[in-house]
């Protein structure tokens, strides 16, 4: 079983985002499948890289339309990416093999952090960009 579950009720209604969220729940479902099989420094090392790399690619397309179609709620949702970059920053310091309780709260923190952004705060521009035809 899975740490996350994918659901359709998870869709914001533009596929190319539904994609890039997909691979979000599949890199936090890879730390925490990791976490159980014995996980080591090198693992939460580049699995950090890649999930800021790959955040702060899909934080700014989702920038991008917002400000093209000026969406009116760009500046709270911008913020909410923003401190998300801030908190992982936070978890460089905790995470390692040697800590488990920190692992553990960072794969929850992820998931809570993606699940909640996602039903709320991404879920409000999905009229707008729907009405717009991304996909
Ligand atoms: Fe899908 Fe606003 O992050």
């Amino acid at each position: 079983m899975s740490f996350i579950t994918w659901k359709d009720s998870f869709s914001v209604g533009v596929p190319s985002i539904d994609d890039q969220h997909r691979k979000l729940v599949e890199m936090i479902n890879n730390l925490y499948d990791e976490f159980y099989k014995g996980i080591t420094d090198e693992f939460l090392g580049n699995l950090i890289k890649e999930l800021e790399k790959y955040t702060v690619y899909h934080f700014s397309y989702e920038e991008k339309f917002m400000k093209l179609y000026s969406y009116n709620g760009f500046k709270e949702h911008k913020g909410e990416h923003d401190q998300f970059i801030e908190q992982i920053q936070g978890f460089k310091t905790t995470v390692s093999k040697d800590n488990k309780t920190a692992v553990i709260d960072f794969a929850t923190f992820l998931k809570n952090w993606l699940l909640k952004h996602i039903m709320g705060t991404d879920k409000k521009y999905s009229k707008l960009f729907s009405e717009k035809e991304l996909y």
